[in-house]
C-alpha cells in the first residue's frame, strides 16, 4: 500500500513545532538553575507513601484522585469538587485548550511569558491574540478585557519576569473579559497573595498549581486546576482518566500533609532570593522585582555594557563553568537578560563566584 504520513496528518499538525523545554542535561554535575526545580529535595515522607503503593500498582488508580483532591482542598479552604488533577500543570492547561481552543476559537495570552500557551494553541489550531507587556510587566487590563478570545492564559508571578500580580488588578479584568481568565499559579508559593479566594466570587476564574517547584517534585508530575464545579465536571470528561498514576498521588498527597517541611523549605528559597537580590543590586545590575523562585536579571559587563550580546556572553561562559541559566532571545523584553532559578545559598554562592570571574575575564 502506498502511505503517506504527510497526506495523513491533519494539516495543522505538519507545521505544529514540538514544544522545547529548559535544558535537561543527562550528564551529571551541573548546577541546574535553568527550569525553576527546587533545590531542595521532596518531603522525606514520601518515600513510604510511594514504596507501600508499590504492591497496589497492578490495579488501576483511583481515577479521580480523590484522596489527593480532598487534602488540596484542605490547602486552598475549596471543595474537592473544585479541583481536578493533571500529569503536572501543563497536562491542566492542555485539557482547558481542548476545551475551550480551537479554528475558531482564539486563545489570548501576554508576551512575553510562558511558552507552552502558543504550543497548545498550535495544538488545537487555534489563533492567538496576543498582547504585548510593557517594560515594566504591568498587567495591560484594559487590553485584555477587550480581548475576544474565549480564554486567556496569563501567569502570575510572571514568568520570566518573577512579578506578581495583586488581586485588585485581577478583579477588574474578571469583571471586564467576557471570557474564562486562566492564572498560572506556577510559583504562587513564593508570592505574598494569590488569587484563590477570588475563586468564590468569579465563575470565570480557573486556576492552574503545581507540585513542581514549591515541593520539589518536577520529575513525578502532579498539577491541578481550581475552577467552579461546573467546569470542572466538564474538564473531568476531557482528561485522561489515569492521567495522575498511583504512586504520583500517593507522592503528592504526602507532600501537601507535610505543611512543617514544606514551610521550611519554602521559607529557605525566600531567604536566598532576597540575598541574591542584594547582591544583583550591589552589582548595579537591574533586577525585576520577584515573588517567584526565580529572578530576572540584566547583566553588565566591566565596561558597563548591556544587552543582547553581554547575556549571551554570560550564558555561554556559565556553561563552560556547568552552571545552566535560562536565555530568552527573540524579544526585546526578555533578550537582555537572564532568568535564574534561586538554588541553595552554596550553590548561589557558586554562580556569584562564576559570575565574578566573567566580569573580571570580559
Ligand atoms: C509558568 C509555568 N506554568 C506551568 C509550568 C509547568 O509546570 P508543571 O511541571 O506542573 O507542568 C511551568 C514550568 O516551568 C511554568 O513556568
Amino acid at each position: 500500500m502506498d502511505y503517506k504520513l504527510q497526506d495523513a496528518l491533519l494539516p495543522h499538525i505538519l507545521s505544529h513545532k514540538g514544544y522545547v523545554p529548559g535544558e535537561q542535561p543527562d550528564t551529571t554535575g551541573w548546577l541546574k538553575l535553568n527550569t525553576n526545580e527546587n533545590p531542595y529535595p521532596p518531603s522525606p515522607r514520601i518515600s513510604d507513601a510511594i514504596t507501600s503503593q508499590i504492591n497496589g500498582l497492578r490495579l488501576y488508580a483511583n481515577p479521580d484522585g480523590r484522596s489527593l483532591r480532598e487534602a488540596i482542598a484542605v490547602k486552598h479552604n475549596v471543595r474537592p469538587d473544585q479541583i481536578i488533577l493533571g500529569n503536572g500543570s501543563d497536562d491542566v492547561l492542555n485539557v482547558l485548550a481542548r476545551a475551550f481552543c480551537g479554528p475558531d476559537n482564539s486563545i489570548g495570552i501576554l508576551v512575553p511569558s510562558y511558552s507552552l500557551y502558543p504550543f497548545l494553541a498550535s495544538l488545537q489550531s487555534a489563533p492567538i491574540e496576543a498582547i504585548e507587556f510593557d517594560q515594566d510587566f504591568d498587567l495591560p487590563i484594559d487590553d485584555i478585557c477587550n480581548s475576544r478570545a474565549g480564554i486567556f492564559f496569563m501567569p502570575s508571578p510572571h514568568a520570566p519576569s518573577g512579578k506578581g500580580y495583586t488581586n485588585e488588578p485581577l478583579r477588574l479584568v474578571l469583571e471586564g473579559f467576557s471570557g474564562l481568565l486562566v492564572i498560572d499559579e506556577a510559583y504562587a508559593d513564593f508570592a505574598q497573595t494569590n488569587a484563590v479566594e477570588l475563586l468564590a466570587t468569579f465563575p470565570n476564574l480557573f486556576i492552574t498549581r503545581t507540585f513542581s517547584k514549591s515541593y520539589g517534585l518536577a520529575g513525578l508530575r502532579v498539577g491541578y486546576g481550581l475552577g467552579s464545579p461546573d467546569l470542572i465536571r466538564v474538564l473531568h470528561g476531557i482528561r485522561d482518566v489515569y492521567n495522575v498514576d498511583l504512586l504520583a498521588q500517593a507522592g503528592a498527597q504526602a507532600a501537601i500533609e507535610d505543611i512543617t517541611y514544606f514551610e521550611e523549605c519554602r521559607l529557605k528559597v525566600l531567604a536566598t532570593r532576597t540575598k541574591f537580590l542584594e547582591k544583583l543590586k550591589e552589582r548595579g545590575w537591574f533586577t525585576y522585582p520577584s515573588q517567584s523562585n526565580f529572578v530576572f536579571t540584566e547583566p553588565v559587563d566591566i565596561s558597563g555594557r548591556k544587552g543582547p550580546a553581554v547575556a549571551i556572553s554570560l550564558f555561554q561562559y556559565l556553561k563552560t563553568k556547568k552552571i545552566l541559566v535560562r536565555y530568552f532571545a527573540n524579544h526585546s523584553l526578555t533578550e537582555s537578560f537572564l532568568r535564574v532559578t534561586i538554588g541553595t545559598d552554596s550553590q548561589m554562592e557558586t554562580l556569584n563566584r562564576a559570575i565574578e570571574q566573567w566580569i573580571a575575564n570580559a
